[in-house]
């Protein structure tokens, strides 16, 4: 048994492990050649986060995914690199949007040089992307259009907040899996389709990809509360700061509605003010990371994982179903 991956994944075949991580050092070539500039001020910036690391998760599940058909057809690596340049891209926005400074342990992009350079760069990579995504055909350019679509309505729509009379929750998840289900959605199936899988199987890596997605960033969101800025590379407390309701804060909001515990509703109260304060924000975080809706987050996170699991069952027994099943759990217990 051997350890790959970004989440110490175990793979008990040496076939599988040896490609995966041949896989994976190939996309980490394309990131590397995709984003070189004829100036060097762009390579730099756009260098910068994929030099500082990050999980390759998406990439990984590219790779997982194209073991369903031929693994080494020509397409996988240059999609699995399409995906994590998309996802980049993304986070450059991101960090402006949520005014991070932080992000996979090194300075953003936005901190270092200001908003429009992050912005900028931002589009660089998504123009990169687009053109590795034209030699794919057609057909890959619309799924990538599509879900970067789902993933821009999601983060605008976190920006908008639920309109009137909407259940917050209901509308937490709709944006969760906009701006992240889709992506990853997107890496299950460009894996599958990539390889020449049966359209049914591509069909259910899609399905599970959105799942795990969903669960990832119901992770993401537990773990902006609950771990610290060594294991996750970003700044603790980020969402609250930025008044991003997310489910740990929706799942407490219920407990407070519903009675109870005074102790709730003076929770909710701190939680309404400024949290730009730093010693509101300090105290928040201690109550939060106490509370018993951190902990109905987390069962919230763990029964999309299992959903994203069943969601493989009809998918013949094998050494990547193995991985793709440890995965679930993989995504709920990280620590970054
Ligand atoms: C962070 O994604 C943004 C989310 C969608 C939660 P990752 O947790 O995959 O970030 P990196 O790539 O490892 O830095
Ligand atoms: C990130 O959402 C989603 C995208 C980048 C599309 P978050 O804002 O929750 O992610 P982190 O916590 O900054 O990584
Ligand atoms: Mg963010
Ligand atoms: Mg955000």
């Amino acid at each position: 048994m051997t350890v790959v991956g970004p989440f110490g994944l175990s793979v008990r075949d040496q076939a599988l492990e040896t490609d995966v991580q041949a896989g994976l050092a190939a996309v980490e070539a394309g990131l590397l050649e995709a984003t070189k500039s004829e100036v060097p001020f762009i390579t730099e910036a756009a260098q910068h986060l994929v030099r500082a690391g990050g999980k390759r998760f998406r990439p990984l599940l590219v790779m997982l995914a194209s073991r369903f058909g031929d693994p080494y057809a020509p397409g996988i690596v240059p999609s699995a690199v399409v995906v994590e340049l998309t996802h980049l891209a993304t986070l450059y926005h991101d960090d402006v949007m949520d005014e991070a400074d932080v992000r996979r342990g090194v300075e953003s992009a936005n901190a270092r040089w200001g908003n429009s350079v992050a912005v900028l760069t931002g589009d660089f990579l998504f123009a990169r992307a687009s053109h590795i995504l034209a030699d794919l055909g057609p057909e890959a350019v619309r799924i990538q259009a599509e879900a970067f679509e789902r993933l821009v309505t999601g983060q605008i729509l976190e920006t908008a907040g639920p309109r009137d009379g909407r259940d917050p929750v209901a509308h937490y998840l709709d944006v969760i899996a906009g701006k992240t289900g889709s992506l990853i959605a997107v890496s299950g199936r460009f894996g599958a389709l990539m390889s020449g899988a049966d359209e049914s199987v591509v069909d259910i890596l899609t399905q599970y990809g959105e799942r795990l997605g969903t669960a990832f960033q119901l992770a993401d969101d537990v773990l902006d509360i609950a771990s610290d800025a060594h294991e996750s590379g970003k700044t603790p407390g980020t969402d609250l700061r930025e008044g991003i309701p997310t489910l740990p804060v929706l799942r407490l909001r219920e407990m407070a509605a519903q009675g109870g515990d005074p102790a709730d509703q003076e929770l909710v109260s701190l939680l309404d003010g400024d949290l730009t304060d730093d010693a509101r924000h300090a105290e928040v975080l201690t109550r939060l990371r106490a509370h018993p809706a951190l902990e109905r987050a987390r069962r919230d996170t763990i029964q999309y994982a299992e959903d994203a699991r069943a969601t493989l069952a009809p998918l013949p027994e094998c050494f990547a179903k193995s991985a793709l099943e440890e995965l679930c759990d993989a995504v709920v217990h990280r620590a970054g």
